[in-house]
């Protein structure tokens, strides 16, 4: 029997947002955010995009309570994340899964003590238990094999699938991924954006991923929202986003080298390859 009990989430047509960025601000020597709102419901991947130190780290950040606002809230399933103790937060952080910047795997570990140590950490299952997980999930990412590998003996892209691993392992109703495929080849980055996908479609997962990268963004994301200086520029589907005659959109997409042509062109290539059930775009 597999240890993951909710193959696929249930979502109530009438529960609210998964996620609410309510008019959060924070500044440091300068503003870095200012009034960001916006929401991500249930089952459904973001993109976060925008130039860099622009402030989507931070904003990952202030999602897991590693930073406060200095104005306005982050609300996750109805509990205010801004107002809660060290307690609140660690109960929180076993419910989200995250992907920062660099693998976070311990190098003098192998992969499945990685994912042990975060098992013990997080839940309350028994060792028998663990160790099904363990290898349910190292099966989900293509890693089974590695178990008893070293991070140092992985290549790039296993690594980015261990990291994977370890967060999902925990079950996670929301994922966050910082750069999940920046520093990758493009068949490698192409191999991560679909796991992440596979993970939503599988498992349910929500997902707020920040990437430079479009065809990432094109292959995960019901809809993308975009930062400038700290505000929202924009927040709806990826079609609109490369319709947009926004100057500031078309100058940050014709940087991407996005345009119509390249966009179809992976629209097309994502359809062929992994039958998506929902491409919106
Ligand atoms: N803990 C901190 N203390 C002070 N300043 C910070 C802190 N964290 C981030 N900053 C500043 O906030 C700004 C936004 O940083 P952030 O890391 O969110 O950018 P980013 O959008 O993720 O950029 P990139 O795409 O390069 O990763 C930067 O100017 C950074 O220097
Ligand atoms: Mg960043």
């Amino acid at each position: 029997m597999s240890l993951f009990h909710h193959h696929k989430k249930e979502v109530h047509p009438d529960s609210g947002p998964l996620l609410h960025i309510d008019r959060v601000s924070i500044s440091f020597d300068r503003p870095v955010l200012r009034d960001v709102s916006f929401q991500v419901r249930h089952g459904e991947t973001v993109a976060l995009m925008g130039k860099s130190g622009t402030g989507k780290s931070v904003l990952l950040k202030l999602i897991v309570g590693l930073l406060k606002p200095n104005a306005g809230k982050v609300v996750y399933r109805d509990r205010d994340v801004t107002t809660m103790n060290e307690g609140q937060l660690l109960a929180l952080r076993s419910e989200m899964g995250f992907l920062f910047q660099g693998a976070a795997l311990f190098d003098s570990m192998t992969v499945g003590q990685n994912l042990e140590l975060f098992l013990v950490k997080h839940t309350e299952l028994s060792a028998p238990e663990r160790e099904q997980k363990i290898l349910e999930t190292l099966d989900i990412v293509g890693l089974r094999d590695a178990v008893d590998k070293m991070p140092s003996e992985l290549s790039g892209g296993m690594k980015k699938r261990a990291g994977l691993a370890r967060s999902i392992v925990i079950e996670p109703d929301l994922m966050l991924y910082d750069e999940p495929t920046t520093g990758l080849d493009p068949l490698t980055a192409a191999s991560i954006a679909e796991e992440i996908v596979s993970l939503q479609q599988r498992l349910g997962i929500a997902s707020l991923v920040v990437t430079h990268d479009l065809p990432t963004a094109f292959t995960v994301a019901d809809r993308a929202v975009v930062l400038n200086e700290g505000f929202v520029v924009f927040d709806g589907t990826l079609n609109d986003f490369v319709s947009s005659n926004d100057p500031f959109l078309r100058e940050y997409l014709s940087a991407s080298q996005l345009d119509r042509a390249r966009h179809d062109k992976i629209i097309k290539a994502i359809e062929q390859h992994s039958a998506p059930q929902e491409v919106t775009v």
